[in-house]
Formats: structure tokens, C-alpha cells, sequence
């Protein structure tokens, strides 16, 4: 077989040929924003842009890191010194997967990894969660250990959770690890049940723009603790498992009993986010696509006003969106910055952009459609 430009690429970084090339995308979430955590519904889909990795096994301990996007040359990390909160800068994420594989208890050693990637990094897109899965499924192909994909994503949250030490749900590990192509993806994260709900834009006459704001504010990284933890806070108060337990017809007499305006708020995103997603469905499996805009502009309403994660520069971006013509729009992941989505029709696509540039010059734009989940490549 010819060697890839990116097999040459690990040659030249390792001094030898990979065993083998892995990829994973980035994702958007369609709807079900901070109900993962709420053990809700959630609605991803996986991009075309993924993360790759070409991958040679180490029998000497050690993991050689290099990407093509950092400039800090090899990362070497001895794999009996990996620690939680040991590793810096992005190394970590594929050292949080090593460790959490071999604290499973599964016969993983050392490798040569290298990486590219073309999902926009801290875009709200998930390349860490891209760069974890890539990770974690090379390293299990080739060591031969046989983890489902829910699994193998679980696993990665374990990582990032008890490694990286963010507080994340379950929802972009499983994204990356289990979308399918022109599908989005309806996982209850309780139930860990899965569905590909086909998603197929053009024949519709629809698009769908991701628009990166390239913004990220400062508080994000403790605020998604805190509001985790209010949510627990407030399912704990009502007496109930998770929030994902209050039935949207319980919600007036539950907000009614929560102490505080902060804990009513975000409940009442919670209760109404699964809402949203389930009516998603239904009108996809109707046929109806195009009436699911105004559910996702709904859905940023809930987070900018109920949740508060949404900033200026998103606001700025689904107003100038829908004041155009847009079916809906809304921001897309955790929030404080990152992206946006934006569903419009094929005839009023072009306004669509054009109005976004002018309202926030600094935004990158592109169309995009459900692409395949993570994937070995050669
Ligand atoms: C981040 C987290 C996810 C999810 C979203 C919000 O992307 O990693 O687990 O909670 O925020 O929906």
C-alpha cells in the first residue's frame, strides 16, 4: 500500500511506519443541551471534521505524543508516572484515555501517536472528545480489546472526568464514538439506548450552517461545574433521582417548591430542553423538518434566558439569523462561546451568511451535514 501523507508525516516524526490510522469526528448538537448531565435526552450528529491518529504500539512504557497542530514538539510520558492532574496542556486528553483504559483494567501499553485534525479547536465542536475517542479506538483495535462503542465513549467521560477533571456528560464521547452518516443521534443518556434518526438536509431543500464565534469566555470552565451541580441540587430538593425525572406536567407545582429563582431556572431548562427534544423527533420522523426551527430557537431562548450560557457574540449570531430568514437557530454545546446553528432553507442561505458576517465579522461559516462516526482508516 502507497504510505498516506500523514503516514509519511508519523514516519518523519517517529523515524518508523504506524501499525495503523484512526479517525474521529468533531459533533453538533442538534438539540438536548445540558440534559446529559440530567441523565436526559440529547440529539448529536457527527461532522465531517474529525481528528486523526496514526498509531505504532511501545513495548518499553512510554507514550510518545506529536500533533500537527501544536508546536511543542514530542510529548514523551512515562505511563507508570500518568496521574490525574499530572499532565499538561493537550497531551493530557490522550493520557487521561491511557490511564482510564489500564485502570479498567485492560492490557494496554505504550505507542507512538501522532495527530492531525481539522475540527476547529475551541469551537465548541468537541476536539477534545474527537482527540480522546481517535485515541482510545486505536488503542483498543490494537491491543485487541473488545469495547462496545457506548462503552469505549463511556470510558472516555470516565477520562476526561476523572483525569482532566471536567465535570462533562456523556454526550460528545458518544457522538464521536457512535454517530452514523446522514443520521442524527438520539441517545437517552439514562437508558444509554441509542437511535439514528435520519437527517438528511439536502433532500429537503434545507441547510444547516455551524457558525464558530471564536469566542471563549473566561468563567466557562467552573461555571458548567456549578450549573451541574445546581441541577443535582435541585433534583435532590424535589426528592427525585435526576431532573430528568420531573415530567414537564409537574412543572409548575415543582418550580412552585424550589427555594430559590437560580434553581427554578434551571430546572425549568432542563424539564423543557428533553421537551424539545422529544417533539425533534417527532416532527423528523413526520417528514416535517423544516418546523423544527422554531424548537431550536426555543431551545436558545431557554439557554440564554433560564441557563444562562449563551454570550453576546451567540445572541448576536442566531438574532441576525432569524432576522433574515432563518427556520431557527440556536447556540450548540456548553456554551459561553463556541458555535452556533443555524437551520435555513436553501433559497435563503446565502442572506443567512451574509447578515452573520456583517453582524460578527470575526465568525467562520460552513454548511455542514451529518458525517460518520470515529473509524479506523488504514
Ligand atoms: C459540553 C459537555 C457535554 C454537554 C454539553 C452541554 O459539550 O461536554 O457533556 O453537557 O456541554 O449540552
Amino acid at each position: 500500500m502507497t504510505e498516506t501523507l500523514f503516514e509519511i508525516a508519523f514516519r518523519h516524526v517517529f523515524g518508523r511506519a504506524p501499525e495503523g490510522a484512526w479517525a474521529a469526528p468533531g459533533r453538533v448538537n442538534l438539540i438536548g443541551e445540558h440534559t446529559d448531565y440530567n441523565d436526559g435526552y440529547v440529539m448529536p450528529f457527527a461532522l465531517p471534521h474529525t481528528t486523526r491518529a496514526a498509531v505504532a504500539r511501545r513495548d518499553d512504557g512510554i507514550l510518545r505524543l506529536h500533533s500537527a497542530a501544536m508546536d511543542d514538539g514530542v510529548v514523551e510520558l512515562r505511563l507508570d508516572e500518568l496521574a490525574p492532574g499530572a499532565t499538561p496542556g493537550w497531551a493530557r486528553y490522550p493520557a487521561a484515555v491511557l490511564w482510564t483504559l489500564r485502570e479498567a483494567g485492560h492490557p494496554v501499553g505504550g505507542a507512538d501517536i501522532h495527530y492531525d485534525s481539522t475540527v476547529p479547536v475551541g469551537g465548541g465542536l468537541s476536539s477534545s472528545a474527537a482527540l480522546q475517542v481517535a485515541t482510545a479506538l486505536a488503542l483498543t483495535e490494537l491491543h485487541e480489546v473488545d469495547l462496545p462503542r457506548q462503552e469505549l465513549a463511556l470510558l472516555c467521560q470516565r477520562a476526561e472526568n476523572d483525569y482532566v477533571g471536567a465535570p462533562v456528560g456523556v454526550m460528545d464521547q458518544t457522538a464521536s464514538a457512535c454517530c452514523t452518516q446522514g443520521h442524527a443521534l438520539h441517545l437517552d443518556v439514562r437508558a444509554l439506548a441509542q437511535r439514528q434518526v435520519p437527517f438528511d438536509l439536502a433532500a429537503e431543500g434545507l441547510r444547516l450552517l455551524v457558525v464558530d464565534t471564536r469566542v471563549k469566555h473566561a468563567h466557562a470552565d467552573g461555571a458548567y461545574g456549578r450549573l451541574r451541580a445546581g441541577c443535582e441540587e435541585a433534583a435532590a430538593l424535589l426528592g427525585l433521582p435526576a431532573l430528568r425525572d420531573l415530567p414537564h406536567d409537574g412543572l409548575d407545582a415543582a418550580l412552585a417548591a424550589l427555594p430559590d429563582d437560580r434553581l427554578r431556572r434551571l430546572t425549568r431548562h432542563v424539564v423543557t430542553e428533553n421537551r424539545r427534544v422529544q417533539d425533534v423527533i417527532a416532527l423528523l420522523d413526520a417528514g416535517r423538518t423544516p418546523e423544527i426551527g422554531p424548537l431550536l430557537t426555543a431551545g436558545h431562548a431557554s439557554l440564554r434566558d433560564d441557563f444562562r450560557v449563551s454570550c453576546p457574540e451567540l445572541d448576536l449570531v442566531v438574532d441576525a439569523a432569524l432576522a433574515t430568514g432563518a427556520l431557527g437557530a440556536r447556540m450548540t454545546g456548553g456554551g459561553f462561546g463556541g458555535s452556533a446553528i443555524v437551520l435555513v432553507t436553501e433559497s435563503a442561505a446565502d442572506a443567512v451568511t451574509t447578515a452573520i458576517a456583517a453582524a460578527l465579522p470575526q465568525a467562520r461559516q460552513f454548511p455542514t451535514t451529518p458525517g460518520a462516526g470515529a473509524r479506523r482508516l488504514r
